[in-house]
Protein backbone atom coordinates (compact mmCIF):
# COMPACT_ATOMS: atom_id res chain seq x y z
CA UNK A 1 0.00 0.00 0.00
CA UNK A 2 1.23 3.33 -1.00
CA UNK A 3 1.67 6.38 0.99
CA UNK A 4 -1.20 8.78 1.36
CA UNK A 5 -2.67 11.75 3.01
CA UNK A 6 -6.74 11.95 2.94
CA UNK A 7 -8.91 14.38 3.75
CA UNK A 8 -12.75 14.48 3.94
CA UNK A 9 -14.12 17.58 5.73
CA UNK A 10 -17.57 17.52 3.94
CA UNK A 11 -20.69 17.76 6.17
CA UNK A 12 -23.40 16.09 4.43
CA UNK A 13 -27.12 15.89 5.48
CA UNK A 14 -28.51 13.50 2.59
CA UNK A 15 -32.72 12.41 2.43
CA UNK A 16 -36.03 13.70 1.56
CA UNK A 17 -36.10 17.49 2.03
CA UNK A 18 -31.86 17.85 2.68
CA UNK A 19 -31.69 21.33 1.06
CA UNK A 20 -34.13 22.92 3.66
CA UNK A 21 -31.42 22.89 6.19
CA UNK A 22 -29.08 24.85 4.40
CA UNK A 23 -29.95 28.26 6.36
CA UNK A 24 -29.62 27.35 9.50
CA UNK A 25 -26.31 24.90 9.39
CA UNK A 26 -25.24 27.76 7.44
CA UNK A 27 -25.93 30.28 9.58
CA UNK A 28 -24.73 28.25 12.12
CA UNK A 29 -21.26 28.27 10.40
CA UNK A 30 -20.99 31.65 10.51
CA UNK A 31 -22.16 32.81 6.63
CA UNK A 32 -23.25 36.21 6.51
CA UNK A 33 -23.03 36.72 2.75
CA UNK A 34 -23.74 34.36 0.20
CA UNK A 35 -22.94 33.71 -3.51
CA UNK A 36 -25.88 31.68 -5.26
CA UNK A 37 -24.70 30.47 -7.86
CA UNK A 38 -25.93 27.60 -10.61
CA UNK A 39 -26.73 26.39 -14.16
CA UNK A 40 -28.47 27.28 -16.65
CA UNK A 41 -32.32 26.84 -16.31
CA UNK A 42 -33.12 23.35 -14.15
CA UNK A 43 -32.87 24.39 -10.81
CA UNK A 44 -35.08 27.75 -11.17
CA UNK A 45 -37.44 25.59 -13.09
CA UNK A 46 -37.99 23.30 -11.09
CA UNK A 47 -38.55 25.62 -7.68
CA UNK A 48 -35.65 24.86 -5.73
CA UNK A 49 -33.46 27.90 -6.42
CA UNK A 50 -36.13 29.47 -4.55
CA UNK A 51 -36.60 27.21 -1.78
CA UNK A 52 -32.98 27.81 -1.11
CA UNK A 53 -33.25 31.38 -1.01
CA UNK A 54 -36.40 31.33 0.94
CA UNK A 55 -34.12 28.94 3.10
CA UNK A 56 -31.34 31.73 3.36
CA UNK A 57 -33.66 34.34 4.37
CA UNK A 58 -35.25 32.42 7.14
CA UNK A 59 -31.97 32.72 8.71
CA UNK A 60 -30.86 35.48 7.79
CA UNK A 61 -28.18 35.13 5.41
CA UNK A 62 -27.98 37.57 2.85
CA UNK A 63 -27.28 36.59 -0.66
CA UNK A 64 -26.64 37.93 -4.09
CA UNK A 65 -27.21 35.75 -7.23
CA UNK A 66 -25.16 34.30 -10.71
CA UNK A 67 -26.62 32.10 -12.56
CA UNK A 68 -25.78 30.69 -16.45
CA UNK A 69 -22.95 27.89 -15.54
CA UNK A 70 -22.89 25.88 -18.48
CA UNK A 71 -21.59 22.44 -18.56
CA UNK A 72 -18.14 21.98 -18.95
CA UNK A 73 -18.18 25.72 -17.05
CA UNK A 74 -16.11 28.34 -18.71
CA UNK A 75 -13.14 30.56 -17.11
CA UNK A 76 -15.27 33.83 -18.18
CA UNK A 77 -18.29 33.33 -15.61
CA UNK A 78 -16.00 32.48 -12.90
CA UNK A 79 -14.15 35.56 -13.25
CA UNK A 80 -17.56 37.67 -12.88
CA UNK A 81 -17.95 35.46 -10.02
CA UNK A 82 -14.77 36.17 -8.70
CA UNK A 83 -15.56 40.16 -8.95
CA UNK A 84 -19.21 39.82 -7.95
CA UNK A 85 -17.40 38.03 -4.48
CA UNK A 86 -14.87 40.50 -3.79
CA UNK A 87 -17.37 43.79 -4.73
CA UNK A 88 -20.51 42.02 -2.28
CA UNK A 89 -18.08 40.79 0.52
CA UNK A 90 -19.77 37.51 0.45
CA UNK A 91 -18.24 34.83 2.71
CA UNK A 92 -19.69 31.51 1.69
CA UNK A 93 -21.09 29.94 -1.70
CA UNK A 94 -23.76 28.22 -2.41
CA UNK A 95 -23.58 25.75 -5.23
CA UNK A 96 -27.08 24.37 -6.77
CA UNK A 97 -26.27 22.06 -9.28
CA UNK A 98 -24.00 19.50 -10.34
CA UNK A 99 -20.16 18.96 -11.57
CA UNK A 100 -19.95 21.99 -13.56
CA UNK A 101 -21.65 24.40 -11.30
CA UNK A 102 -19.60 22.90 -7.90
CA UNK A 103 -16.28 23.46 -10.24
CA UNK A 104 -17.46 26.93 -11.13
CA UNK A 105 -17.85 27.44 -7.69
CA UNK A 106 -14.87 26.17 -6.59
CA UNK A 107 -12.47 28.29 -8.94
CA UNK A 108 -14.51 31.59 -8.14
CA UNK A 109 -14.37 30.23 -3.98
CA UNK A 110 -10.31 30.36 -4.82
CA UNK A 111 -10.17 33.24 -7.28
CA UNK A 112 -12.14 35.56 -4.63
CA UNK A 113 -9.02 34.88 -1.92
CA UNK A 114 -6.30 35.81 -4.24
CA UNK A 115 -5.26 39.13 -6.16
CA UNK A 116 -3.83 37.87 -9.37
CA UNK A 117 -6.34 36.45 -12.21
CA UNK A 118 -8.03 33.03 -11.28
CA UNK A 119 -7.02 31.27 -14.68
CA UNK A 120 -3.45 31.48 -13.09
CA UNK A 121 -4.30 28.92 -10.52
CA UNK A 122 -5.20 26.54 -13.28
CA UNK A 123 -1.69 27.01 -14.86
CA UNK A 124 0.11 26.81 -11.83
CA UNK A 125 -1.94 24.40 -10.15
CA UNK A 126 -0.78 26.81 -6.29
CA UNK A 127 -2.58 25.93 -3.23
CA UNK A 128 -2.25 26.64 -0.04
CA UNK A 129 -4.26 30.14 -0.36
CA UNK A 130 -7.27 31.21 1.56
CA UNK A 131 -10.74 30.05 0.12
CA UNK A 132 -14.16 30.63 0.57
CA UNK A 133 -16.10 28.19 2.34
CA UNK A 134 -18.18 26.40 -0.22
CA UNK A 135 -21.99 24.49 0.58
CA UNK A 136 -23.61 22.09 -2.92
CA UNK A 137 -27.29 21.55 -2.98
CA UNK A 138 -26.75 18.62 -5.22
CA UNK A 139 -29.33 17.67 -8.32
CA UNK A 140 -26.86 15.34 -10.32
CA UNK A 141 -25.04 12.47 -9.04
CA UNK A 142 -21.68 12.20 -11.74
CA UNK A 143 -18.76 14.15 -10.75
CA UNK A 144 -18.45 14.10 -7.08
CA UNK A 145 -17.38 17.46 -7.25
CA UNK A 146 -19.55 17.54 -4.13
CA UNK A 147 -16.96 15.95 -1.86
CA UNK A 148 -13.76 15.76 -4.11
CA UNK A 149 -10.68 17.76 -4.02
CA UNK A 150 -10.86 18.82 -7.87
CA UNK A 151 -11.71 21.33 -9.81
CA UNK A 152 -12.12 21.46 -13.79
CA UNK A 153 -12.46 24.79 -15.24
CA UNK A 154 -12.62 25.27 -19.45
CA UNK A 155 -10.72 27.96 -21.27
CA UNK A 156 -12.38 28.19 -24.26
CA UNK A 157 -9.91 31.39 -25.65
CA UNK A 158 -7.09 29.23 -25.27
CA UNK A 159 -9.28 25.94 -26.18
CA UNK A 160 -8.00 24.44 -22.74
CA UNK A 161 -10.14 22.39 -19.85
CA UNK A 162 -7.79 21.89 -17.51
CA UNK A 163 -7.86 21.32 -13.46
CA UNK A 164 -6.20 20.53 -10.44
CA UNK A 165 -6.67 19.43 -6.66
CA UNK A 166 -6.82 21.42 -3.11
CA UNK A 167 -8.33 19.58 -0.01
CA UNK A 168 -9.35 23.83 0.94
CA UNK A 169 -11.66 23.68 -1.44
CA UNK A 170 -14.03 20.22 -0.98
CA UNK A 171 -17.04 21.21 -0.39
CA UNK A 172 -18.02 22.31 3.66
CA UNK A 173 -21.58 20.83 3.13
CA UNK A 174 -23.42 18.83 0.54
CA UNK A 175 -26.87 19.04 0.80
CA UNK A 176 -28.24 15.42 -1.33
CA UNK A 177 -31.97 15.00 -1.90
CA UNK A 178 -32.09 11.99 -3.97
CA UNK A 179 -35.45 13.14 -4.87
CA UNK A 180 -33.82 16.66 -6.62
CA UNK A 181 -32.57 13.95 -9.66
CA UNK A 182 -35.77 12.94 -10.42
CA UNK A 183 -36.20 15.81 -13.03
CA UNK A 184 -33.16 14.33 -14.48
CA UNK A 185 -33.27 13.18 -18.29
CA UNK A 186 -32.29 9.62 -19.34
CA UNK A 187 -29.26 10.66 -20.79
CA UNK A 188 -27.82 12.82 -18.12
CA UNK A 189 -28.60 10.10 -15.70
CA UNK A 190 -26.44 7.70 -17.92
CA UNK A 191 -23.68 10.12 -18.29
CA UNK A 192 -23.58 10.80 -14.55
CA UNK A 193 -23.76 6.82 -13.95
CA UNK A 194 -20.64 6.18 -16.65
CA UNK A 195 -18.31 8.97 -14.97
CA UNK A 196 -18.80 7.76 -11.60
CA UNK A 197 -18.28 4.47 -12.52
CA UNK A 198 -15.55 5.52 -14.67
CA UNK A 199 -13.84 7.45 -10.97
CA UNK A 200 -13.72 3.77 -9.92
CA UNK A 201 -12.22 2.45 -13.09
CA UNK A 202 -9.04 5.07 -13.11
CA UNK A 203 -8.30 4.45 -9.05
CA UNK A 204 -9.00 0.49 -9.67
CA UNK A 205 -6.29 0.32 -12.98
CA UNK A 206 -3.08 1.75 -11.49
CA UNK A 207 0.96 0.19 -11.13
CA UNK A 208 0.15 -0.78 -7.72
CA UNK A 209 -0.42 -4.49 -6.49
CA UNK A 210 -3.29 -5.66 -4.98
CA UNK A 211 -4.63 -3.10 -2.10
CA UNK A 212 -7.65 -5.24 -0.95
CA UNK A 213 -8.96 -2.46 1.60
CA UNK A 214 -9.51 -0.48 -1.35
CA UNK A 215 -9.94 -2.60 -3.82
CA UNK A 216 -12.64 -4.30 -2.17
CA UNK A 217 -14.53 -1.22 -1.78
CA UNK A 218 -14.07 0.16 -4.84
CA UNK A 219 -15.26 -3.34 -6.91
CA UNK A 220 -18.47 -3.36 -3.95
CA UNK A 221 -19.24 0.54 -5.22
CA UNK A 222 -18.51 -0.61 -9.19
CA UNK A 223 -21.09 -3.78 -8.64
CA UNK A 224 -23.54 -1.10 -6.94
CA UNK A 225 -23.34 0.82 -9.69
CA UNK A 226 -24.15 -1.76 -11.66
CA UNK A 227 -27.23 -3.17 -10.39
CA UNK A 228 -28.66 0.36 -9.52
CA UNK A 229 -28.40 1.59 -13.08
CA UNK A 230 -31.19 -0.15 -14.72
CA UNK A 231 -33.33 0.88 -12.13
CA UNK A 232 -32.73 4.38 -12.36
CA UNK A 233 -33.31 4.48 -16.06
CA UNK A 234 -36.19 2.07 -15.74
CA UNK A 235 -37.74 4.08 -13.25
CA UNK A 236 -36.62 7.38 -12.62
CA UNK A 237 -38.52 8.55 -9.43
CA UNK A 238 -37.52 5.39 -7.75
CA UNK A 239 -36.13 6.92 -4.95
CA UNK A 240 -33.92 4.21 -3.50
CA UNK A 241 -32.13 3.78 -6.85
CA UNK A 242 -31.98 7.31 -7.06
CA UNK A 243 -31.08 7.30 -3.28
CA UNK A 244 -28.07 4.80 -3.98
CA UNK A 245 -26.92 6.45 -6.96
CA UNK A 246 -26.63 9.35 -5.67
CA UNK A 247 -24.87 8.59 -2.58
CA UNK A 248 -22.29 5.58 -4.96
CA UNK A 249 -21.38 9.19 -7.21
CA UNK A 250 -19.91 10.74 -3.79
CA UNK A 251 -18.31 7.64 -2.99
CA UNK A 252 -16.83 7.06 -6.33
CA UNK A 253 -14.68 10.24 -5.90
CA UNK A 254 -14.75 12.06 -2.96
CA UNK A 255 -11.21 9.39 -2.63
CA UNK A 256 -11.35 6.28 -0.35
CA UNK A 257 -11.97 3.93 -3.40
CA UNK A 258 -7.91 4.81 -4.33
CA UNK A 259 -6.09 5.26 -1.13
CA UNK A 260 -3.25 3.72 -0.99
CA UNK A 261 -3.04 3.41 -4.93
CA UNK A 262 -1.36 6.03 -7.20
CA UNK A 263 -4.57 5.67 -9.90
CA UNK A 264 -4.32 6.37 -13.49
CA UNK A 265 -6.50 9.42 -14.56
CA UNK A 266 -5.13 8.71 -18.17
CA UNK A 267 -8.46 8.16 -19.64
CA UNK A 268 -9.89 11.64 -17.58
CA UNK A 269 -7.41 13.21 -19.45
CA UNK A 270 -8.22 12.33 -22.79
CA UNK A 271 -11.44 13.07 -22.56
CA UNK A 272 -11.21 16.68 -20.89
CA UNK A 273 -9.54 17.07 -24.49
CA UNK A 274 -12.70 16.07 -26.07
CA UNK A 275 -14.81 18.58 -23.89
CA UNK A 276 -11.89 21.22 -24.46
CA UNK A 277 -12.61 20.94 -28.61
CA UNK A 278 -16.44 21.06 -28.35
CA UNK A 279 -18.01 22.11 -25.19
CA UNK A 280 -21.09 20.73 -26.21
CA UNK A 281 -19.41 17.07 -25.51
CA UNK A 282 -21.04 15.70 -22.20
CA UNK A 283 -17.72 14.48 -20.22
CA UNK A 284 -19.60 10.69 -19.36
CA UNK A 285 -20.52 10.29 -22.69
CA UNK A 286 -16.81 10.99 -23.79
CA UNK A 287 -15.97 8.63 -21.38
CA UNK A 288 -17.80 5.91 -22.42
CA UNK A 289 -16.09 5.85 -25.73
CA UNK A 290 -12.88 6.28 -24.21
CA UNK A 291 -12.57 3.99 -21.81
CA UNK A 292 -13.14 0.81 -23.32
CA UNK A 293 -10.42 1.73 -25.74
CA UNK A 294 -7.91 2.49 -23.50
CA UNK A 295 -8.32 -0.95 -21.72
CA UNK A 296 -7.97 -2.47 -24.61
CA UNK A 297 -4.86 -0.44 -25.71
CA UNK A 298 -2.91 -1.03 -21.97
CA UNK A 299 -4.41 -4.34 -20.69
CA UNK A 300 -1.33 -6.41 -22.20
CA UNK A 301 0.50 -4.68 -18.57
CA UNK A 302 -1.26 -6.95 -16.34
CA UNK A 303 -4.20 -8.68 -17.98
CA UNK A 304 -4.75 -10.73 -15.14
CA UNK A 305 -5.85 -7.03 -13.69
CA UNK A 306 -8.73 -6.57 -15.96
CA UNK A 307 -9.98 -10.59 -15.26
CA UNK A 308 -9.91 -10.45 -11.88
CA UNK A 309 -12.33 -6.80 -12.32
CA UNK A 310 -14.36 -9.49 -14.77
CA UNK A 311 -14.66 -11.99 -12.83
CA UNK A 312 -15.42 -9.52 -9.87
CA UNK A 313 -17.63 -7.74 -11.53
CA UNK A 314 -19.54 -9.56 -13.90
CA UNK A 315 -18.95 -12.92 -12.70
CA UNK A 316 -17.01 -14.17 -15.06
CA UNK A 317 -15.43 -17.34 -15.05
CA UNK A 318 -11.94 -17.98 -15.75
CA UNK A 319 -10.91 -19.66 -18.79
CA UNK A 320 -7.24 -20.81 -18.48
CA UNK A 321 -6.40 -17.97 -21.51
CA UNK A 322 -5.82 -14.83 -18.99
CA UNK A 323 -5.90 -12.40 -21.80
CA UNK A 324 -9.30 -13.76 -23.63
CA UNK A 325 -10.62 -13.01 -19.84
CA UNK A 326 -9.20 -10.10 -19.93
CA UNK A 327 -11.30 -8.64 -23.21
CA UNK A 328 -14.41 -10.22 -21.91
CA UNK A 329 -14.27 -8.03 -19.03
CA UNK A 330 -13.55 -5.24 -21.45
CA UNK A 331 -16.59 -5.86 -23.86
CA UNK A 332 -18.77 -5.72 -20.65
CA UNK A 333 -17.59 -2.61 -19.55
CA UNK A 334 -18.36 -2.03 -23.13
CA UNK A 335 -22.00 -3.32 -23.25
CA UNK A 336 -22.51 -1.77 -19.75
CA UNK A 337 -21.98 1.55 -20.88
CA UNK A 338 -23.94 0.89 -23.98
CA UNK A 339 -26.41 -0.75 -22.44
CA UNK A 340 -27.18 3.03 -20.64
CA UNK A 341 -27.70 4.37 -23.74
CA UNK A 342 -23.93 5.90 -23.85
CA UNK A 343 -22.16 6.21 -27.57
CA UNK A 344 -19.60 3.40 -28.28
CA UNK A 345 -17.36 5.64 -31.10
CA UNK A 346 -16.19 9.41 -31.46
CA UNK A 347 -17.81 9.50 -34.56
CA UNK A 348 -21.06 9.54 -32.20
CA UNK A 349 -19.69 12.73 -30.79
CA UNK A 350 -18.80 14.67 -34.03
CA UNK A 351 -14.92 13.59 -33.52
CA UNK A 352 -13.04 12.90 -36.43
CA UNK A 353 -9.64 12.08 -37.46
CA UNK A 354 -8.50 15.51 -38.07
CA UNK A 355 -9.16 16.29 -34.65
CA UNK A 356 -6.50 14.16 -32.85
CA UNK A 357 -3.80 16.11 -33.94
CA UNK A 358 -6.06 19.33 -32.77
CA UNK A 359 -5.66 17.84 -29.21
CA UNK A 360 -2.58 16.27 -28.86
CA UNK A 361 -0.76 20.20 -28.25
CA UNK A 362 -2.94 20.96 -25.26
CA UNK A 363 -3.11 17.37 -24.37
CA UNK A 364 0.57 17.79 -23.63
CA UNK A 365 0.30 21.04 -22.29
CA UNK A 366 -1.86 19.64 -19.18
CA UNK A 367 -0.45 16.28 -18.73
CA UNK A 368 3.30 15.95 -20.06
CA UNK A 369 4.83 14.25 -22.34
CA UNK A 370 4.28 11.26 -20.48
CA UNK A 371 0.87 10.57 -18.51
CA UNK A 372 -1.20 7.82 -16.91
CA UNK A 373 -0.35 5.00 -14.47
CA UNK A 374 -1.21 1.58 -15.34
CA UNK A 375 0.27 2.26 -18.55
CA UNK A 376 3.15 5.23 -19.33
CA UNK A 377 1.70 6.72 -22.06
CA UNK A 378 2.81 8.99 -25.12
CA UNK A 379 1.37 11.05 -26.88
CA UNK A 380 2.14 8.92 -30.27
CA UNK A 381 -0.04 6.12 -27.47
CA UNK A 382 -2.68 9.11 -26.99
CA UNK A 383 -3.41 9.42 -30.97
CA UNK A 384 -3.41 5.34 -31.29
CA UNK A 385 -5.95 5.20 -28.00
CA UNK A 386 -8.34 8.14 -30.34
CA UNK A 387 -7.97 6.44 -33.18
CA UNK A 388 -9.26 2.83 -31.80
CA UNK A 389 -12.03 4.66 -30.46
CA UNK A 390 -13.20 6.20 -33.61
O1 LIG B 1 -27.70 23.87 -16.36
P1 LIG B 1 -28.93 23.15 -15.94
O2 LIG B 1 -30.16 23.70 -16.53
O3 LIG B 1 -29.01 22.99 -14.43
O4 LIG B 1 -28.85 21.66 -16.59
C1 LIG B 1 -27.91 20.69 -16.17
C2 LIG B 1 -26.88 20.40 -17.25
O5 LIG B 1 -27.37 20.68 -18.53
C3 LIG B 1 -28.62 19.36 -16.04
N1 LIG B 1 -29.17 19.11 -14.72
C4 LIG B 1 -28.51 19.10 -13.54
N2 LIG B 1 -29.34 18.76 -12.55
C5 LIG B 1 -30.56 18.58 -13.11
C6 LIG B 1 -30.46 18.81 -14.49
N3 LIG B 1 -31.51 18.69 -15.33
C7 LIG B 1 -32.68 18.34 -14.79
N4 LIG B 1 -32.86 18.06 -13.47
C8 LIG B 1 -31.82 18.17 -12.61
N5 LIG B 1 -31.98 17.84 -11.31
O6 LIG B 1 -27.62 18.39 -16.28
C9 LIG B 1 -26.66 18.91 -17.19
C10 LIG B 1 -25.26 18.50 -16.76
O7 LIG B 1 -24.89 19.15 -15.57
P2 LIG B 1 -23.35 19.17 -15.14
O8 LIG B 1 -23.25 19.90 -13.87
O9 LIG B 1 -22.54 19.61 -16.29
O10 LIG B 1 -23.08 17.60 -14.91
P3 LIG B 1 -21.95 16.85 -14.16
O11 LIG B 1 -22.26 16.74 -12.72
O12 LIG B 1 -21.75 15.61 -14.93
O13 LIG B 1 -20.64 17.78 -14.27
C11 LIG B 1 -19.76 17.69 -15.38
C12 LIG B 1 -18.56 18.56 -15.15
O14 LIG B 1 -17.81 18.08 -14.01
C13 LIG B 1 -16.44 17.90 -14.40
C14 LIG B 1 -16.57 17.50 -15.84
O15 LIG B 1 -15.35 17.59 -16.52
C15 LIG B 1 -17.61 18.49 -16.33
O16 LIG B 1 -17.02 19.74 -16.58
N6 LIG B 1 -15.80 16.96 -13.49
C16 LIG B 1 -15.49 17.40 -12.27
C17 LIG B 1 -14.86 16.60 -11.35
C18 LIG B 1 -14.50 17.11 -10.01
N7 LIG B 1 -14.60 18.41 -9.79
O17 LIG B 1 -14.09 16.37 -9.11
C19 LIG B 1 -14.47 15.22 -11.65
C20 LIG B 1 -15.06 14.68 -12.90
O18 LIG B 1 -14.21 13.68 -13.40
C21 LIG B 1 -15.32 15.68 -13.97
O19 LIG B 1 -14.14 15.92 -14.74
ZN1 LIG C 1 -15.15 12.21 -14.39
Amino acid sequence: MENFEFVSPTHFVFGRAAEEQIGQKLAAAGATKALVHFGGKSAKASGLLDRVCAALDAAGIAYVELGGVRPNPEITLVRHGVDLCKRENVDWIVAVGGGSVIDSAKAIANGACIEEDVWTLFESKATGHPTLPIAVVLTIPAAGSEASKNVVISNDALGRKTGYANNDHRPKFAFMNPELTFTLPPFQTAAGITDMYAHLLERFFDDVEAVPVTDNLNLSLMKTVRAEAPRVLADPENYDARANIMWAGMLCHQGLAGVGRHEDWATHALEHELSALNPTITHGAGLAVLFPAWMEYVCGENPARFAYYGAQVFGLAPTGDVMADAFSAIDETRSFFASLGMPTALAELGICEEDIERMIPTLQANKGAIFGSFKKLSMDDARAIYRRAL
